[in-house]
């Protein structure tokens, strides 16, 4: 047996934000960044009548444990009926961590299991309303949350999951993609597109799962080069945009309901160990992941080439798509390689071991379709170092 988890509405569209207004709320905690916080929060406040408002704008990017833990006691303390997520993944997942412990203030949040019974809506009469920012991770609609956990020597990246964590609402209004960079949209939409392929692949992939995935990445694959070129010279298409928000959260969609494979262990562990930004990394890492798992799961990569065009033998169309996907990092102007993230000889070296580990320990490595020996980890590291093929 299986499920399929969902937020109650997904509202979408430009002028999706005024759904706000048609609510009624008394009490609203606000969780945001800085950034965020200059460049929309003024856009979220007049939606909200006279409602009493507290903002908490101290998420900072690939949030740690601390930073939920300090927006949990705000929130303990202002009582809120409603917690609206205005940000990228880093906010949502802060929110979504933040909220367990509003509800139950000595659950230890680092232990989150899916198995828990929460009741958090119960205890606290509040729901949660996420509005993601980038077009990005799908972390709106997903129930994991991804944090940093920098007790121990050496930062990791902490995957958690609960069935409540999952939105109530999710609001997608394109207009507030406006503002972001084109490395901003090149880096998320990336993720977006590895969520794609990653639930598509994933050993626990599911009809549901497909069905989402398959035409979340056609979306991606067709629109994000475009929405790239144009931010460069300073245009904005919100048709394109569209098209580029809904599918991240669908990617999301796909993949909370699956699962993610070894581009997301590879991604979450230099992630933590190198301070390299999800949003920079993952798009390489998921051209190791299709280089490593390419003879394994070849119908399946084969049903997203052909989505997007591809033609010819199975062994053709695999081995021309795998290298487009590198063409496509390249003319998004992303990182291939650990060396072109800044990461030295010395300090890849010395964390190897730390790396492997971590990498060993993820949820992508127990779904990814070829199963990952030890062995494999060095090898697929040290191609990950120097930007080298992946051909074993
Ligand atoms: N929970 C999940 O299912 C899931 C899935 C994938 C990734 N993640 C996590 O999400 C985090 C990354 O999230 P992200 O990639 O969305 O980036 P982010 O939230 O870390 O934001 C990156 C930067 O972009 C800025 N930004 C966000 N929206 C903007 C906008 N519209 N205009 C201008 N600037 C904007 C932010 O202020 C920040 O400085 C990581 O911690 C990652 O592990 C979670
Ligand atoms: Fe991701």
């Amino acid at each position: 047996m299986w499920d399929f988890t969902s937020p109650r509405k997904v509202i979408f569209g430009e002028d999706a934000l005024e759904y706000l207004s048609e609510l009624c709320f008394e009490n609203v905690f606000i969780v945001t960044d800085p950034t965020i916080k200059t460049m929309h929060l003024e856009k979220i406040l007049a939606q909200l009548g006279d409602s009493k408002v507290t903002v908490f704008d101290k998420v900072s990017g690939e949030p740690s444990l601390d930073t939920v833990k300090d927006g949990a006691c705000s929130m303990i303390e202002a009582k809120p009926d409603v917690i609206i997520a205005l940000g990228g993944g880093s906010v949502l997942d802060s929110a979504k961590g933040m909220f367990p412990i509003y509800s139950q203030p000595d659950i230890l949040i680092d232990g989150l299991s899916p198995f828990e019974v929460l009741d958090m809506r119960k205890k606290t009469n509040c729901i949660l309303i996420n509005i993601p920012t980038t077009s990005g991770t799908g972390a709106d609609v997903t129930w994991a949350i991804v944090l940093t956990d920098l007790s121990e020597g050496t930062p990791r990246k902490i995957s958690l999951a609960n069935r409540e964590l999952v939105a109530d609402i999710t609001i997608l209004d394109p207009v507030l993609t406006k503002t972001m960079t084109p490395r901003l949209i090149a880096g998320t939409g990336m993720d977006a597109m590895c969520h794609a392929i990653d639930g598509y692949l994933s050993t626990w992939r599911n009809d549901f799962s497909d069905a989402l995935s398959l035409h979340a990445f056609k979306l991606l694959w067709n629109n994000l080069p475009i929405a790239f070129e144009q931010a460069k010279v300073g245009e904005v298409d919100f048709a394109i945009r569209e098209k580029l928000h809904n599918s991240a959260t669908m990617a999301g969609w796909g993949f909370g309901n699956s699962q993610i494979i070894l581009s997301h262990s590879l991604a979450h562990t230099i992630g933590a160990v190198f301070k390299i930004p999800h949003s920079v990394c993952i798009g390489a890492m998921c051209w190791y992941s299709l280089m490593f798992n390419q003879n394994y799961e070849s119908e399946r990569i084969c049903d997203l080439a052909k989505l997007v065009g591809y033609t010819g033998t199975a062994g053709e169309i695999v081995t021309n798509f795998v290298s487009s996907f590198k063409e496509l990092l390249l003319n998004l102007e992303l990182p291939l390689s650990l060396l072109e993230m800044k990461v030295t000889e010395e300090e890849f070296q010395s964390n190897l071991e730390d790396l492997i580990a971590f990498a060993e320990n993820d949820s992508g490595t127990l779904s990814n379709p070829r199963s990952i020996a030890h062995d494999d980890f060095i090898t697929i590291f040290k191609c990950v170092f120097e930007g080298k093929d992946i051909d074993f």
